[in-house]
């Protein structure tokens, strides 16, 4: 039987505030004890990732279920100060909101106390530091050949990477941050993704994506990651890459043809030379008719990298839109990538893939932004203190 002593530690693990906890034990106060199910779902949504910090949360944090990345466009005139102004209160916004209380003057305080692991994460593009009369760290990508880039889902100056196990909480705080955005800045793009929800697989396992792959498998991980993103001061950079997956012509590859696209199979995740998910790709290993085992066209060929310093650490979300009147999909992959430096990292890895990768039949890039992600911040500061204050 659940103990109250249970309930209340139980609750307390979650993250749940004082309030909630007091509610808790009042609905289990005549020791009627709550059935273990009825308690767990709470702690998928009061669970809650620190907002304050050196760096900014929702990076290294495995990607909760849903996500949307919201892009603002500034209007001409904005200055310094008025940049300044805006970054305070969407920080103030996200501090509260990631810990599960309204934000000032929430129009809909009612959904803010179950934050899922929500996370809202800053990136600032070239055309922000631009209007603050600063030079930008990072720069717009060099055109791609395989790039069929649409305006609508390309550039903007301010980017929120809004992500959180639970889409109405995406949605609430997607509102909320937007309204309070809006005296400074256009929306210009929104780009709403998801991911396997929590609970539907262990959380060691490797995601799939829309196109069937796991998809993952090689990121960097724990430790491996530092090196790979984080500056010193704590800021990194961010590309996000809208790539529409024909689907249409990829249902109707072999298992074969889909594994040599990639090079690993489509069921384990294991490199075509070796066994195991997690087993190293071996490049020089020959096959039974004396071909590469890992053909040089694959993906994961032309996308491998050694050096720890040159990884990039992936983290997309799969787009699921409105099919047309043909019943054809509208589907691919929001693929957003974090790394310490653009140029030196993403870039070679993007020409690669342009150059030559089989699975560029399948896949088109339609969308393209990049954006400096400072650092973190403390109780008393805001995002982005450090370049505009
Ligand atoms: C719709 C677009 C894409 C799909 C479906 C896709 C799919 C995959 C899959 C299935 C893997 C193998 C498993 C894994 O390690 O995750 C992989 C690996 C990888 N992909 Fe992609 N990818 C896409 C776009 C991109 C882009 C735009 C880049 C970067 C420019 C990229 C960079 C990489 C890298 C670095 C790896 C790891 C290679 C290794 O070291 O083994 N991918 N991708």
């Amino acid at each position: 039987m659940t103990s109250r002593r249970h309930l209340l530690t139980g609750a307390a693990a979650a993250g749940l505030g004082a309030a909630a906890g007091a509610g808790l034990v009042a609905a289990a106060g005549a020791d009627n004890a709550v059935p273990a199910a009825a308690v767990e779902p709470l702690t998928t949504g009061t669970a809650t990732v620190p907002f304050h910090g050196p760096r900014q949360a929702g990076i290294a944090e495995d990607p909760p279920a849903h996500a949307a990345f919201v892009a603002f466009t500034l209007p001409a005139g904005t200055d310094r100060r008025a940049l300044a102004r805006m970054m305070r209160l969407l920080t103030d916004d996200a501090r509260r909101l990631t810990q599960g209380v309204p934000a000032l003057g929430d129009t809909d305080a009612t959904l803010a106390p179950l934050p899922s692991r929500l996370t809202v994460t800053f990136g600032l593009g070239p055309g922000l530091y631009r209007a603050a009369g600063l030079k930008a760290p990072v720069a717009d990508l060099p055109q791609f050949r395989i790039d069929r880039l649409e305006r609508r889902w390309s550039g903007g100056d301010l980017l929120l990477q809004i992500c959180a196990d639970d889409p109405l909480t995406v949605a609430h705080t997607q509102r909320m941050l937007i309204k309070d955005a809006r005296p400074f800045a256009a929306v210009r793009w929104v780009q709403q993704g998801f991911r396997r929800s929590p609970g539907v697989q262990a959380p060691e396992h490797t995601q799939r994506n829309v196109m069937g792959q796991l998809d993952g498998t090689a990121n960097p991980r724990g430790p491996e990651i530092d090196p790979a993103v984080w500056n010193a001061d704590g800021s990194t950079t961010l590309v996000v890459r809208r790539v529409r997956a024909e689907i249409e012509t990829w249902d109707i590859l072999s298992v074969a043809d889909k594994e040599n696209a990639v090079g690993r199979r489509l069921d384990s995740g294991a490199p075509l030379s070796g066994a195991q998910e997690h087993d190293e790709p071996d490049f020089t290993k020959l096959d039974s008719s004396g071909l590469p085992a890992m053909p040089d066209f694959s993906h994961v060929t032309r996308a491998h990298v050694t050096d720890p310093a040159l990884k990039i650490l992936r983290r997309p979300y799969n787009y699921d839109g409105v099919p047309n009147a043909a019943g054809q999909p509208d589907s691919g992959l929001i693929f957003a990538s974090y790394q310490k430096d653009i140029a030196r990292q993403f870039v070679p890895i993007q020409l690669r893939l342009a150059e030559k990768d089989l699975l560029n039949e399948w896949i088109t890039p339609i969308g393209s932004a990049v954006f400096a992600v400072p650092p973190g911040c403390d109780e008393d500061g805001w995002i982005g203190e450090q370049v505009l204050g």
